[in-house]
């Protein structure tokens, strides 16, 4: 049986560049009721702020969704063992090959001199990551990370 989370938060704001820092200082405020090292807190920053970031720059070019439905849903829960779980979802229109979206290298906006390293960035710096996607549909990326 899954237990409940300790604690827990779901947000929405617009997929806007001006969220990026907003959503960095969401999950730092989350985690504060943990007093997390300053290095673990760091790294899941980075973290949130890739996955993020590809809501603002992936998920909604090139769609017909109006502005006020494009968004990003970030939610957060605090598990047993200092376990922290970050989602960043979206409604956009979804990842084709999440295999390949996840290769090191990988970008379809090279064109704007994107690395294609935010999949790996995230690898790197949270303990799991998992992704989930459906095009047409959206796409969601939870982050697993422990705190010692
Ligand atoms: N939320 C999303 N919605 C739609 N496509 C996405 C989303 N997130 C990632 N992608 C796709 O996965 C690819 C790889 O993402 P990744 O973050 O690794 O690299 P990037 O964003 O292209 O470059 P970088 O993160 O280094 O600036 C992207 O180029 C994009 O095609
Ligand atoms: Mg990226």
């Amino acid at each position: 049986m899954k237990r409940s989370p300790q604690n827990r938060f779901k947000c929405v704001f617009p997929a806007k560049s001006a969220n990026e820092s907003f959503a960095r200082m969401i999950a730092s405020a989350f985690v504060a009721q943990l007093d997390p090292r300053v290095d673990e807190l760091a790294d899941l920053k980075t973290a949130v702020s890739e996955a993020v970031t590809n809501v603002i720059v992936h998920a909604y070019a090139g769609t017909d969704i109006p502005p006020e439905e494009r968004v990003v849903i970030m939610s957060g829960e605090l598990r047993e063992g200092r376990r922290i779980a970050v989602t960043v979802k979206d409604r956009g229109k979804g990842i084709e090959d999440v295999k390949k979206a996840r290769e090191p290298l990988f970008t379809t906006s090279a064109a704007e001199e994107r690395s294609g390293m935010g999949f790996t960035v995230m690898e790197t710096f949270a303990d799991t990551v998992k992704v989930a996607s459906r095009p047409g549909k959206g796409t969601s990326v939870r982050l697993y990370k422990r705190f010692t």
